[in-house]
C-alpha cells in the first residue's frame, strides 16, 4: 500500500483532476477570487490555469510531499506567484482575519477532520471574506447513493482518503459539501451563501458554492 501511495496514487491523483470535465466548475469557483488568498489541498496544482487574470499571488497548502513531483513544476511556470508550504488545513499558522478569499476545490471530502479544517478557515478569513468551495458529495438518486456507500471504503482506500458519502448521517449532515459553509462554517449567514455552479461529474454530483464571512 505504501509503494502504491508513494508513486501509483500521485499520477492517478493527477490525472483523474487534470480531466476537462473539471476545467468549468473549477473557473466558476475561482472568478470570484481576489485579494490575499489562501488554497487549501493544493494538490498537484490543477486549479492554477484557472485563477482570473487579476489574480498574482496565492498561498497554498497541501500536507501530501509525494505530490512535489507534480506541484512544484507546476508552480516553477505558473503565471501566478505562490508561496507554498506543506500543511494540514486543520491546524493553520496563519493569523485570523488575514485572508479575502480561501479557495478549496475537491478536498473537504479528503480532509480528516473536515470540521477543524472548516473552523480554521473560518478563523483566517477576514470579516466579509469570501470562502469558495468546489466538492462532489451524495447523490440524491438513491440507486446512485446505494453504489457510492458501496464504494466508499474502496475509494477511501485507493483515493487518498477521499469520501465518496460525506454528507450521509448525523456528523455527515453538518458538513453535505454543497452547503458546508451555510451548516457549519457560517451558521448564521445563509442569505450570504451563492451557488455558483451544479453539475455532475458521470454519476457524482457536483456544486461549487461561495460563503461570506459575516462582518461584525
Ligand atoms: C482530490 S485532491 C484535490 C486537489 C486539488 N484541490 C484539485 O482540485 O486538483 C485532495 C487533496 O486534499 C489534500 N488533503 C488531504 N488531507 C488534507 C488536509 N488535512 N489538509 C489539507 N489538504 C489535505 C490531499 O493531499 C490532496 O492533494
Amino acid at each position: 500500500m505504501c509503494l502504491y501511495h508513494h508513486c501509483v496514487f500521485p499520477y492517478l491523483l493527477d490525472l483523474a483532476m487534470g480531466s476537462r470535465v473539471f476545467d468549468k466548475p473549477r473557473r466558476r469557483t475561482l472568478a470570484r477570487a481576489s485579494g490575499r488568498i489562501l488554497e487549501i489541498g493544493f494538490g498537484t496544482g490543477r486549479n492554477l490555469p484557472h485563477y482570473p487574470p487579476g489574480v498574482s499571488r496565492i498561498e497554498a497548502i497541501d500536507p501530501d510531499t509525494d505530490l512535489d513531483r507534480f506541484s512544484l513544476p507546476r508552480i516553477a511556470t505558473s503565471r501566478v506567484a505562490v508561496d507554498f508550504h506543506h500543511l494540514n488545513a486543520e491546524h493553520l499558522p496563519f493569523a485570523g482575519d488575514s485572508f479575502d478569499s480561501v479557495v478549496c476545490t475537491l478536498t473537504l471530502c479528503s480532509i480528516p477532520d473536515v470540521v477543524h479544517a472548516l473552523g480554521e478557515i473560518h478563523r483566517v478569513l477576514k470579516p466579509g471574506g469570501q470562502f469558495l468551495f468546489l466538492e462532489h458529495g451524495l447523490s440524491p438518486d438513491a440507486r446512485v447513493a446505494r453504489w457510492q456507500h458501496r464504494l466508499n471504503p474502496i475509494q477511501n482506500r485507493l483515493g487518498g482518503g477521499c469520501h465518496l458519502i460525506r454528507g450521509d448521517g448525523a456528523a455527515g449532515r453538518r458538513i453535505r459539501p454543497a452547503s458546508a459553509g451555510c451548516r457549519t462554517l457560517l451558521p448564521a449567514a445563509r442569505a450570504q451563501i451563492r451557488r455558483l455552479h451544479d453539475g455532475r461529474v458521470r454519476v457524482e454530483v457536483l456544486s461549487a458554492c461561495c460563503c461570506r464571512k459575516k462582518t461584525h
